[in-house]
């Protein structure tokens, strides 16, 4: 509900107040994000308006008063004003700043939420509210639309920015941030996820100071090394965490996947403002007389359980708002992934030989990823030539990819879309079409370069292409590469249409955005799973189109445990594409248990990126038995919320949990494809234990409580799966003696009953022995053990 009260706009989803005002001089302030508080009258919001004065000193917005914008929290601040801090908004006319003096003009509250502009951002829904602030500086003739969405019990605000320039002349946007999100106090943690290639997404907590704290990306994509979410958690030895609200938390994301800049500041009176958008050093936008821009969408999150409640708020938000509506809450197909088990030495006899062995499994698609197109036996060729390459293929992509369906099997395919190599025949028609300087040196990575996705001709003729490959091979999923950042941002066509060059990034994304919505709405149930050398673009941006996203290059199951629990703080577990690898790991060279690899794998959507002819660690029986795990698991991943207990950045002994009530999903679209989700009915909990190293010497907690159970009765056992555990009874029949890894964990501790009130408060026993023996537990002996306990209420 959104409601107006004299100088102020109280907008409550049920979960979450956030309350703004018009300040003395029409400029929009910010009074309150927090928990809701329903029906506030008038003189609450004016007591809550209320603060010390303490504009002593500074530059006064309104002469012959005390009023300036220093000490105040700005809603969307501009350049030029008494606000020193970085603006939201600069613009300028011929080379010259304009100074903008933004005065609210009126308002708009909408019923519902539309489609408001091209390109990724959250979904319509009729039960949405949006309130719409207008700006304007009728001197400057430029005016600003800021708009604040929330979604019943979301938790979240969704802002934006629209900027128009009423002149009759050319302006140019410098700076147009989408939103800001203020605190009152200090004694504020910023955490972030920082990395590289194959380390994406590690945690970094930093304390904030006055002055200023950046997170940015440069590289042409959301980025390996800083994503766009973040989150303020209360430090715990602030004087501030004193005050009653320490699990308050707050998080911001953006619905953006190119060059973004997140900057936390602290001013002189210690308030504290989180302001992001569009990178202002890579982009310029010039406005024509009457033309508006857009900012993309700004997500503001809030919770009172802390980092861990604020990833539900945010896992939530993004599946019922955001990510792609027709395989959000859908069963994923398990995949074999040919990359780790052949790389560019495929044919259609070895990949053939390969699907076999996948079909006898249980798995459901087989995706042949790079090497299938051009002439591309290594990486320094072929990317923009999109058709089979014939020797590896002599029967024929097509036929290849009927023999895959003959086995009960989809198909897909790996494509770079937004490529070329300078050794293909695109190149040598339209070398044009590369992004790079019209003269003197450029930069390649990985052999290639990108291709001009600012040009429309391109994103046509590249969609052209696809097109042909997914009539061709009726193909059902395809996983969508981006391998290079970006360098020497020159584009030939915005040369060439007169537009500036600095335009490019942005145009750029939103080339890649055109692909996806032209390809998503031709082929809607074509699953397009994301990936840029690993997780280099994983944020919201994508998750519109791709419900999925390959996590990291980096498979290494010990790696994998603290990528996917960042990743996690920030995106739901059904975001994270899990695939259990080579053996010892092609990236760090280490060895695993099979057990400890597939209970990682199985927090997110599983799957195979394994040479099944060589690795004698599987028999196909394991195989089925670990998908039949993942199908038990799935409903919850799909559902469920995630539950961080124990972290693989401070501890050996790392726990995670997933807990589902068996009811959800109540926003997910009732087809039949989703209907095995709702048969359970049943409340369903599946908890993560690892020991990364064993040590005498950790410091032992015996038990985890489980603060998500309710009171009554739960029957707690080792993960199986029916069909697996019926496969190995009939196979064990057959076979005598031999016991597959899965079948000698679960013989490891017998199922038992314990009531809720005492996992909760008290906790489940941990499976790791440390000295001694424990009674009726699992056992973790060594490094690299892991175990997954199911817990299912039962009265
Ligand atoms: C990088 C991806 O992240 C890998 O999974 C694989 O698809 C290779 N590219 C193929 O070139």
């Amino acid at each position: 509900m959104i409601r107006q009260q004299g100088r102020f706009f109280h907008l409550c989803d049920g979960a979450i107040s956030y309350i703004l005002e018009i300040l003395d001089d029409g400029t929009p302030g910010h009074v309150y994000f927090g928990a809701a508080m329903a029906d506030l009258e008038l003189e609450d919001l004016e007591y809550m308006a209320r603060r010390c004065g303490k504009s002593t000193g500074t530059v006064k917005a309104i002469a012959g008063t005390s009023f300036s914008l220093a000490d105040q929290m700005l809603e969307y601040p501009v350049y030029g004003t008494t606000s020193f801090l970085e603006p939201a908004l600069a613009m300028e006319q011929e080379g010259m700043p304009l100074y903008l003096r933004l005065a609210y003009t009126g308002f708009e509250i909408r019923d519902g939420k539309e489609k408001s502009m091209p390109g990724p951002q959250t979904r319509p829904d009729p039960k949405a509210q949006s309130l719409i602030l207008h700006l304007a500086d009728r001197d400057a003739q430029v005016e600003v639309d800021l708009s604040y969405t929330i979604y019943m019990q979301g938790a979240t605000v969704v802002r934006s920015a629209k900027i128009t320039n009423l002149a009759n002349c050319p302006r140019n946007l410098t700076h147009a941030a989408s939103g800001v999100l203020n605190v009152r106090d200090t004694g504020w943690n910023w955490i972030h996820l920082n990395g590289s290639w194959a380390r994406e997404r590690q945690i970094v907590e930093q304390a904030l100071v006055p002055g200023t704290a950046v997170i940015e990306s440069l590289t042409g994509a959301s980025s390996h090394q800083c994503n766009p979410w973040n989150a303020l958690v209360k430090s715990p030895d602030s004087p501030a965490s004193c005050q009653g609200d320490n699990n308050l938390a707050y998080g911001c994301n953006l619905v953006y996947s190119s060059n973004f800049k997140a900057q936390a500041d602290i001013n002189e009176f210690g308030l504290l403002r989180v302001m992001e958008g569009i990178h202002p050093l890579t982009f310029g936008w010039t406005l024509q007389p009457l033309a508006s821009f857009q900012t993309p969408e700004m997500l503001l999150f809030c919770s009172i359980e802390g980092l861990d409640g604020l990833s539900r708020v945010s896992s939530r938000f993004l599946r019922d708002h955001l990510i792609n509506p027709n395989f959000v809450y859908k069963r994923r197909p398990v995949c074999l992934n040919s990359w780790e088990a052949v790389y560019f030495t495929l044919n259609e006899q070895n990949l053939l030989e390969l699907a076999r062995e996948a079909a006898k499994c249980g798995i459901d698609c087989f995706v042949v990823d790079d090497g299938w197109f051009g002439h591309r036996d290594l990486d320094n060729s072929s990317l923009g030539d999109w058709y089979p390459d014939q020797k590896k293929f002599p029967s024929g992509l097509d036929a290849f990819a009927r023999q895959i369906r003959s086995l009960g099997m989809q198909f897909g395919l790996w494509f770079e879309p937004e490529m070329i190599s300078e050794d293909s025949e695109l190149y040598g028609k339209h070398p044009q079409w590369a992004v790079k300087p019209p003269a003197g040196q450029y930069s390649v990575g990985r052999s290639q370069l990108v291709l001009d996705f600012s040009c429309p001709e391109v994103v046509e003729y590249i969609f052209r292409q696809m097109c042909q490959v997914i009539e061709s091979t009726k193909l059902s999923y395809i996983k969508w590469d981006m391998n290079r950042s970006i360098t020497e941002a020159y584009s030939q066509y915005l040369a060439q249409e007169k537009e500036g060059q600095k335009e490019f990034f942005y145009r750029y994304i939103y080339g890649v955005y055109a692909l996806y919505e032209k390809l998503t709405e031709a082929y809607p149930d074509v699953l397009i799973e994301g990936c840029a050398a690993g997780g280099g673009r994983f944020d919201p941006g994508i998750l519109y189109y791709s419900p999925q996203i390959w996590t990291s290059d980096n498979t290494d199951a010990f790696d994998r445990l603290k990528i996917q629990y960042a990743t996690s703080l920030a995106y739901p577990l059904s975001t994270l594409s899990n695939h259990i690898s080579q053996f010892p790991s092609h990236q760090t060279g280490r060895t695993f248990t099979s057990e400890f690899q597939k209970d990682v794998a199985l927090f997110g959507i599983f799957g195979y990126e394994l040479n099944l002819i060589e690795d004698h660690r599987f028999s196909p029986a394991d195989l089925t038995g670990q998908i039949g795990q993942y199908r038990q698991m799935e409903p919850a991943i799909l559902h469920g919320d995630f539950y961080h207990l124990a972290s693989p950045f401070a501890s050996n002994e790392p726990a995670v949990a997933l807990y589902w009530d068996g009811k959800r999903p109540q926003s997910a679209p009732k087809t039949a494809s989703n209907s095995h989700q709702v048969l359970s009915k049943q409340e369903q909990a599946f908890v993560g234990f690892y020991q990364t190293l064993s040590s005498l010497h950790s410091i032992y907690r015996p038990a985890l409580p489980l603060p998500f159970l309710a009171d009554g009765q739960y029957l707690i056992q080792p993960l199986q799966a029916q069909s697996s555990m019926q496969l190995h009874l009939d196979l064990e029949e057959e076979n005598p003696g031999k016991q597959t890894s899965d079948s000698q964990s679960a013989r490891n501790m017998e199922p038992e009953v314990i009531r809720g009130q005492l996992l909760r408060h008290d906790g489940l026993r941990k499976p790791v022995k440390n000295n001694g023996s424990n009674r009726n537990v699992a056992q973790f002996i060594g490094d690299f053990q892991a175990m997954i306990i199911e817990l299912k209420k039962i009265g």
